[in-house]
């Protein structure tokens, strides 16, 4: 292993993260782990150059006040002890709190500012193939940035070895399938199969309107065409999986309730019993896209925003019928084509367009023409917990707004949304 690290140990903070992104920006790798890792662990963890021991609010547990293992403070690596509470508390300025860790793991722990994407990425292919072995993978390469990535990971690191599925759900953004085939298929020669199981969604999304119904309809679909693609296949021993360190993070820490639960493999049958390789479980989503860029993948793929998993399922507002699918996807793509000419592609967070299942009178060609209306949304936000509307330059609205009355069938009228969340969420459904 190529990297130095140091550790944070989770005493009750709720600025893991935050530390541990400080080091990393630092140019030194970082990992959290609970309070009561024991020495012996801390010891089979690579370089392990320093710990910190992070206290904080959540530092009483059941009523009693956690700590590390005695062990811990005498197993001969540096430690930082800092409680919010205690003597030794982080300064309340940012950068001084900089100042401080920065002393620690150069002057105290004398790390090595070592951690980049290019070490990042011999190390994990080296751990990969220790894993791995000679053994087959298996990957859901959905073509968001987390597969993709994970996928441009596992290409050099087993090659033939790794076998890709897309399922094409059919409510995917247009020329998505498309780029996903091109990039792993045709330039990375990745194993690629391609399931265009368009049809066999829709059948099952067909007059069901309720947004919950369609979002487990999509989900137990997906499993299911996977679960039978891979059946197919002969000796898979391995599940690649996109997992990211928010997704473990979010999961709760011993001190930390659950924000939300990670779902691994997610509903497989028990037959299907594979092992998991994640290699991009410590990544944080700007690092896991500058692995993907360092990995040669293109930027609209890295830097695309956010997409649900139930994809344009969730904007075609109740039952989906595909007329009106395809007027989403189709004013979807003018938005994301003018919102790019106009500079605003990564830096609107999410933007995108709904079509409601009503119709209101207009006139087209000279006649009464009753059709969709299409709202766009656009907002920013930290953490997509609230959000705020994009404020978008007006004519660029009425640009767009000229060219989806225009090209796409069936639409009158284009809506802006100028919700916040709250009391909108972000998706309509
Ligand atoms: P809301 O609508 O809850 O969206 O404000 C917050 C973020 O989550 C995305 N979203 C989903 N992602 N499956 C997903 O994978 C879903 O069912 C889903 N619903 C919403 C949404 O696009 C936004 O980024």
């Amino acid at each position: 292993m190529k990297q130095d690290m140091i550790v944070v140990l989770d005493l009750g903070s709720e600025e893991n993260t935050v530390i541990a992104r400080e080091i990393r920006s630092l140019g030194v790798y970082s990992e959290i782990h609970p309070h009561d890792i024991t020495a012996a662990q801390i010891n089979s963890l690579p370089n392990v150059k320093g710990i910190i021991l992070n206290g904080g609010p959540n530092r009483i547990v059941s009523g009693e006040r956690i700590d590390v293992l005695p062990e811990i403070r005498n197993c001969g690596i540096p430690i930082l002890d800092s409680d919010h509470n205690g003597a030794e508390k982080w300064p309340s300025s940012a950068e001084l709190r900089r100042k401080k860790i920065s002393e620690f793991i150069f002057d105290k722990c004398k790390a090595e500012p070592n951690w980049n994407m290019e070490n990042f990425i011999s190390d994990q292919i080296e751990k990969i193939r220790a894993q791995v072995g000679s053994g087959k993978v298996l990957l859901a390469l959905s073509g968001g940035v987390d597969s993709s990535v994970v996928a441009a990971l596992l290409i050099k690191a087993i090659g033939e070895q790794l076998t890709c599925v897309h399922v094409n759900h059919g409510l995917l953004r247009q020329g998505e399938p498309e780029q996903v085939v091109e990039v792993f298929r045709n330039r990375m020669n990745a194993n690629l199969i391609y399931v265009d199981a368009s049809e066999r969604f829709l059948t099952k999304l067909e007059n069901i309107s309720d947004p919950e119904k369609k979002r487990k309809i999509i989900g137990a679909e997906f499993i299911r065409v996977f679960e039978e693609e891979a059946r197919k296949l002969d000796g898979i021993k391995f599940l690649g999986q996109g997992t990211i360190y928010p997704d473990i993070i979010e999961s709760g820490t011993k001190t930390v309730k659950t924000v939300k639960s990670h779902h691994n493999v997610g509903g497989l049958p028990d037959d299907l019993d594979f092992e998991l390789v994640e290699p991009l479980s410590m990544l944080f989503k700007d690092e896991v896209r500058a692995c993907g860029s360092a990995l040669g993948l293109p930027d609209n793929m890295v830097y695309r925003q956010p997409f649900p998993g139930p994809g344009l399922g969730v904007r075609c507002l109740g039952a989906i019928t595909k007329d009106r699918l395809e007027a989403v996807r189709h004013s979807d793509a003018i938005l994301r084509e003018e919102f790019s000419l106009a500079g605003l592609e990564g830096k609107v967070w999410q933007y995108f367009t709904i079509v409601p299942d009503i119709k209101s009178v207009g006139v087209r060609d000279g006649k009464r023409a009753d059709e969709w209306p299409v709202i766009i949304r656009a907002v920013n936000t930290i953490d997509a917990m609230t959000a705020t509307v994009a404020d978008i330059p007006f004519d660029l609205i009425q640009k767009i707004t000229m060219r989806i009355t225009n090209e796409v069938k069936g639409v009158n009228r284009v809506l802006y949304d100028f919700t916040p969340k709250p009391t909108g969420t972000i998706e309509w459904e």
